[in-house]
């Protein structure tokens, strides 16, 4: 597999200095969320946060994904199939991202150089939940490309549904729990 240092080397050389200042902002953040969540293939995290802007062009704003998708693969010669989708969606995210291609995701949109209010926000909730750092992070990104009156990605929506709807149904059985254990507890005279 390629180095890190030969694609740092790169995108030393290529991008712009402000593109590379964010690209290392997301690699660094995209490694202490995976080894917080204690992902395996750490390395594999970098790879993809360093190369998912490897073909970002002024004046290209969704298409860049793809082109770097395809970058990663024919000028590095990535086969990995982790490091190639979470490139590819990290533009407009995809209804399967797992958790690896969820944090190349949030790292992106909420590294500390980014200055709207939620990315602080999006940040400190992907410490504890990445799903719903995911949804507040998709709810940004939605938001904004309504006010902009772009075409809003249908994947972005389906995604949003899905860890909503995952959410909620995991609150809801948290919630069941708690009434149960207070009904035990009643029951045995524990609260009066
Ligand atoms: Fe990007
Ligand atoms: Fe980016």
């Amino acid at each position: 597999m390629v180095s890190i240092s030969d694609i740092r080397l790169f995108l030393k050389k290529n991008l712009t200095k402000q593109r590379y200042t964010h690209t290392i902002k997301v690699s660094k953040l995209a490694v202490k969320l995976a080894k917080h969540h204690k992902l395996k293939n750490i390395i594999k995290i970098e790879i993809a946060a360093l190369l998912h802007d490897c073909q970002k062009r002024s004046n290209d704003k969704n298409n860049h994904s793809f082109l770097a998708e395809k970058l990663a693969r024919t000028k590095f010669k990535i086969k990995d199939k982790k490091i190639l989708y979470a490139i590819r969606h990290h533009t407009f995210g995809h209804r399967h991202m797992d958790n690896f291609s969820k944090i190349i995701y949030i790292a992106d949109i909420s590294e500390p150089s980014r200055k709207f209010p939620e990315a602080r926000e999006i940040r400190r909730i992907a410490f504890k939940e990445l799903d719903m750092a995911m949804v507040l992070a998709l709810s940004t990104k939605i938001k904004y490309v309504l006010n902009e009156r772009k075409p809003v990605s249908a994947e972005s929506i389906i995604l949003y549904n899905k860890l909503l709807k995952k959410s909620l149904t995991a609150e809801a059985q948290s919630a069941r729990r708690k009434s149960k254990h207070v009904v035990l507890c009643v029951s045995a005279g524990k609260i009066k």
